[in-house]
């Protein structure tokens, strides 16, 4: 029996999480000069990475190691400060250590039974997420996957609640056989949400969308369309807009939720903007939130703790029990211990408070609100160079921390500029100094940028501009 598989092997243990941690330590240092992303093709990392299952094991030490050279070339330097796609948070010193214990002590943060202390600290956790972002104390949570699960845990307690308003039970008894519940959400809802009113049963398609120009909900049509549905409307509000930054106009969402004689539960999908709640100079932008019946967001991104983490709250404790209890005799919990997974899909959970406490304990309120404005100002000052910048042009004002853009050449038809501006995309990446990506915004091909990174300084956004400048003129050329 080799070391690998002697589960009494302490000594390999040691060496082998030593070797990791060598890996790590390395790869940490190279985040500021490292390139952002190298050319990887599906073909090369097939031939890096691909074989049939081992008939024997390997020394659990050279495992990582022969991982790591041999998928190098794949990883990319998301968690550095000069990675602007997609909405991609770093991870803090504390929040690594405490994911690296989390894989340690290998907690199941499902029952309070299997680990009160993970249990607890998620309690903790989500309870200085209200106070960070000024949220009501007594609203419920739970810690999840991502936005993504975020948003279906959220969406799932909407279900129930427009069932319980047409005198049904939604999770105990479905939807077939009841009328249609009507959602009702900006044309720029995230794809995520889609995906969950998808899986809800409620259907992609089924979402009825108003027009947002420059990324916020048109009050006015959303408020026409809500006076033609009479019952019951599960309405979806962006905090923010993934392309834009901007927010829909929550207070005045809740205002129509308010007076909707059909009833309404407004839902808020604020994955990355939430995070402008803990800044006074820019909560108002989230005015409103705290009136939302149900919340979703990340931590991965904007509180930079390790892939997977993210949080959703729902006002109706009692309702989002309905809607994830589950009986069995084997998981009773006891009188006065919190079962996270009654509040969520999943049962066995990985123990996401730990990197989350960590993180939150290590900045406090006021590192996260000055590390946050930092990122804004990033945005702000890569803003006004766009602006300025020859040949380049700013898609949209920039009120919190996305900046959309697209590169511009004088007697270029619009087909072709869109097509400049996906080479300019594949370009800037392989040229590894900044990576950014693509997008679509107001039916033109767009370049986005995204500042959330706790790294990220004024010398990482110069580097930025130097790559769009150099890639920009030798794309015009
Ligand atoms: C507004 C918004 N909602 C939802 C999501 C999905 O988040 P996740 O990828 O964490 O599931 C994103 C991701 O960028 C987002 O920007």
């Amino acid at each position: 029996m080799n070391a690998g598989n002697d589960p009494t092997a302490g000594a390999a243990m040691a060496t082998a999480l030593t070797r990791a941690h060598a890996l790590a330590d390395a790869f940490l240092a190279s985040l500021p000069e490292r390139p952002v992303s190298h050319v990887s093709s599906p073909e090369a990392m097939r031939a890096a990475l691909d074989e049939t299952l081992p008939e024997s094991g390997t020394d659990p030490a050279d495992v990582v190691d022969e991982w790591f050279a041999r998928a190098e070339r794949g990883i990319t330097a998301s968690p550095g400060p000069r990675f602007f796609g997609f909405v991609t948070g770093g991870v803090t010193p504390a929040a690594l250590a405490g994911d690296w214990l989390a894989s340690a002590i290998d907690q199941n943060a499902g029952l309070w039974a299997s680990s009160p202390a993970a249990a607890q600290t998620e309690l903790v956790v989500l309870r200085w997420l209200k106070e960070l972002f000024g949220l009501p104390a007594e609203w419920t949570g739970a810690l999840t996957s991502g936005a993504t699960m975020a948003n279906l845990v959220g969406l799932a307690a909407a279900r129930q609640w427009a069932g319980r308003q047409l005198g049904f039970d939604a999770a105990a008894d479905g939807l077939a056989g009841h009328p249609p519940i009507a959602v009702v959400a900006s044309s720029e809802i995230h794809l995520s949400a889609v995906k969950c009113l998808g899986t809800l049963g409620f259907g992609r398609n089924q979402v009825r969308r108003v027009g947002a120009p420059g990324g916020s909900v048109d009050l006015d049509a959303l408020a026409g369309l809500l006076r033609e549905i009479d019952g019951p409307v599960i309405l979806v509000g962006n905090a923010a807009e993934v392309n834009s930054g901007h927010f829909d106009d929550l207070a005045a969402l809740a205002d129509l939720r308010d007076t909707h004689p059909g009833g309404a539960w407004l839902h808020v999908d604020g994955a990355f903007g939430l995070f402008a709640a803990a800044s006074p100079r820019l909560a108002h932008l989230c005015r409103g939130v705290e009136r939302a019946d149900s919340l979703a967001s990340d931590a991965h991104k904007w509180l930079n703790v390790p892939y997977d983490s993210g949080f959703a709250f729902v006002r109706d404790a009692a309702l989002l029990r309905e809607t994830f209890a589950a009986g069995g005799a084997y998981v009773l919990g006891s009188a006065g211990c919190w079962d996270p997974f009654t509040h969520v899909p999943e049962m066995s959970r990985r123990f996401r408070g730990l990197a989350a406490w960590c993180a939150l304990k290590a900045f406090g309120r006021a590192g996260y609100r000055v590390m946050i404005e930092r990122c804004v100002d990033n945005a702000a000052a890569f803003a006004r160079w766009v602006a300025g910048a020859p040949g380049v042009e700013l898609m949209n004002p920039v009120p919190l921390n996305i900046v959309c853009f697209r590169i511009v050449r004088a007697g270029l038809d619009n087909v072709s500029v869109d097509e400049l501006n996906r080479a300019a995309v594949r370009a800037i990446q392989q040229d590894g100094r900044a990576f950014v990506t693509g997008t679509v915004w107001n039916g033109r091909a767009a370049i986005r940028a995204a500042f959330d990174n706790w790294r990220t300084t004024a010398d990482d956004v110069a580097l930025l501009q130097d790559a769009v400048a150099e890639v920009a003129g030798s794309l015009r050329a």
